[in-house]
């Protein structure tokens, strides 16, 4: 049996990530709302979910979505009132649900009143708040800013003679962690919401917040990637989690989880050994790779879809947590396409299929899931190629880069398309109604065209859709302490249309089945199937023994 001391309610948990900006409208500014949130508690609780992450609700001018926050203290005019909060947290407690909000704190917006300080005079206080670089040093040494549009992370500022750094776009400044003001602040921040009663954080670009502040010169023939070191992982990094830790986390029952590009295989525990009081977790980006091009993460590149290295990226990072720490999964969240077209299939035949298929996958791995808003019905990716329906500053300044340097910029939107980040915020589609029953207005980004055929309302009454699949298969692991604790062993690794694993707890074992194929594959196992146990199963009848149909998902009781 399972160590019971290890056992912990966010191990069990299964989160739900809900973008507030595309949840529900109730004022008609076709912007999602607080007050849409509270409406929506009933189905949020209908899932059986037990968290809910929330993205950035505070003030900020939504250069990137809220990741750029002028008021870590405030809530964003546009989402409501700190009362609209004060209730939807008394709302999700009232159903047992617990509330994790993001932490933005690599940077903030330049238009927080900290930087308004920061670049009025050199000797300001608040000066050291942000990495600036005088000017009469020469240009900084370069660097590459994810954002930007010259794709240059020094940005000058006349008024002081200076350049500050900034690894987003130009109005998200990198705040100073070397500064012990700056922690003592952030520090007291994330007390001011957990004395608030919420039950932890999500923390975005956490390796970025200790970085090498000489700010060398990078190698000449740096690589994709090759960048991190100079930006991430700085030699203070462990020292500023560990005191977060001890100032914050250790004084409440809370739940964390770091957004932890960089990490690998090899430093992982050093995050979350539970004896080193860091991170309980972090996601990785191992697998996100999946379709997209090596060379260019802007690109989508469709033979680069290798389901035996994708198993085998689970595999390895499943045994990182064997004895210590705890592993997260996701396929889905605000930064990527929609799962069910990047690791399923969007056509009409197989939407609801793969969807499901994806789920039995999310919700039987040793690791907590997060599920992303939408996905519990199977939405999928609009695909757009052309500029105009676009609202997000990573795509947008990538294409105008490209339109002003004459290089291809329509066949970059042509690829980027299905992979673009505002394939996952299009609107949730609640109904047949106007705008998918979102809002009465004009939606901030527009609705998928499908949602006449593809919503919540139609997949409520209807048992064997996407959505009460999915409230099954939560249910399924809910009761199955072997779903969540049991030992994961690949089986046939080396087949390339199915993931296949078992999950072993004390003498109880489960063989999950998951043909991610549009075709007919055969599980090479000895194990006689006809007789055994099925707990789960995404088709009417399953299929006989080894062969298994189109994107096919069984759970089996061995
Ligand atoms: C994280 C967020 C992303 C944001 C970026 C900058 O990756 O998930 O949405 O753009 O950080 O804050
Ligand atoms: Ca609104």
């Amino acid at each position: 049996m399972y160590n019971n001391s290890k056992r912990k309610w966010w191990k069990e948990a299964v989160v739900y990530q809900l973008y507030p900006r595309s949840f529900k409208d109730t004022n008609g500014d076709g912007i999602g709302d607080l007050k849409g949130i509270i409406e929506k508690l009933d189905y949020i609780k209908s899932l059986g979910i037990d968290v809910v992450w929330m993205n950035p609700v505070y003030e900020s001018p939504n250069d990137d979505m809220g990741y750029d926050i002028a008021d870590y203290r405030a809530i964003m005019q546009q989402f409501g009132t700190m009362e609209d909060f004060d209730v939807l947290l008394k709302g999700l407690h009232a159903r047992r649900i617990k509330l994790i909000m993001d932490l933005v704190v690599n940077h903030t917006s330049d238009e927080h009143a900290w930087f308004k300080e920061s670049k009025k005079t050199r000797d300001n206080p608040y000066r050291n708040y942000y990495h600036w670089w005088d000017a009469e040093k020469g240009k900084p040494p370069y660097r590459w800013s994810i954002f930007d549009k010259e794709s240059n992370a020094w940005k000058y500022d006349a008024t002081t003679n200076s350049y500050y750094f900034h690894i987003f776009s130009e109005k998200q400044p990198d705040l100073n962690w070397e500064n012990p003001q700056v922690r003592r602040e952030v520090y007291d921040m994330m007390k001011f919401w957990m004395d608030k009663g919420i039950d932890g954080f999500r923390l975005d670009v956490i390796t970025c917040i200790s970085k090498d502040i000489a700010f060398p010169e990078l190698p000449k023939d740096m690589q994709v990637g090759g960048w991190f070191p100079y930006y991430a992982k700085g030699p203070h990094l462990h020292e500023y989690l560990q005191e977060m830790n001890r100032e914050v986390f250790s004084k409440y029952d809370c739940m964390n989880v770091g957004e932890a590009s960089g990490i690998s295989i090899e430093d992982a525990l050093l995050f979350v050994d539970e004896d080193r009081n860091e991170l309980q977790t972090f996601y990785h980006f191992d697998h996100t790779g999946f379709g997209i091009s090596n060379t260019n993460f802007m690109y989508a590149d469709d033979s680069n879809r290798d389901l035996v290295q994708w198993k085998k990226t689970f595999e390895r990072w499943d045994k990182v947590f064997i004895e210590k720490g705890w592993g997260t999964i996701y396929l889905g969240n605000h930064d990527m396409s929609r799962m069910t077209s990047r690791y399923g299939n969007d056509s009409e035949t197989y939407r609801e299929l793969s969807a499901k298929m994806l789920h039995t996958f999310l919700l039987s791995m040793r690791a907590t899931p997060y599920i992303y808003n939408g996905d519990e019905i199977g939405m999928v990716n609009t695909n757009h190629t052309n500029i105009e329906n676009y609202q997000d500053v990573y795509t947008i300044n990538y294409y105008n880069q490209l339109k002003q340097k004459s290089e291809d910029y329509e066949g970059f939107l042509n690829s980027h398309a299905t992979i673009s980040r505002d394939n996952g915020r299009t609107p949730m589609q609640w109904s047949n109604a106007t705008q998918a029953g979102f809002t009465t207005g004009k939606p901030w980004l527009a609705v998928n065209e499908n949602y006449k055929k593809l919503n919540v309302q139609e997949q409520e009454d209807r048992p064997d859709s996407v959505l009460n699949y999915f409230r099954k298969m939560i249910q399924l692991r809910k009761n199955n302490l072997t779903l969540i604790y049991g030992a994961f062993e690949l089986i046939d690794e080396n087949n390339k249309q199915i993931f296949a694993y078992t999950r072993q707890l004390g003498n109880e074992k489960l063989l999950i089945v998951l043909n991610f194929s549009d075709t007919a594959a055969t599980l090479n196992s000895k194990k006689d199937l006809s007789k055994a146990k099925m707990l789960i199963c995404n088709y009417e009848e399953a299929s006989d023994n080894h062969l298994f149909k189109p994107y096919e998902a069984v759970i089996y009781k061995l």
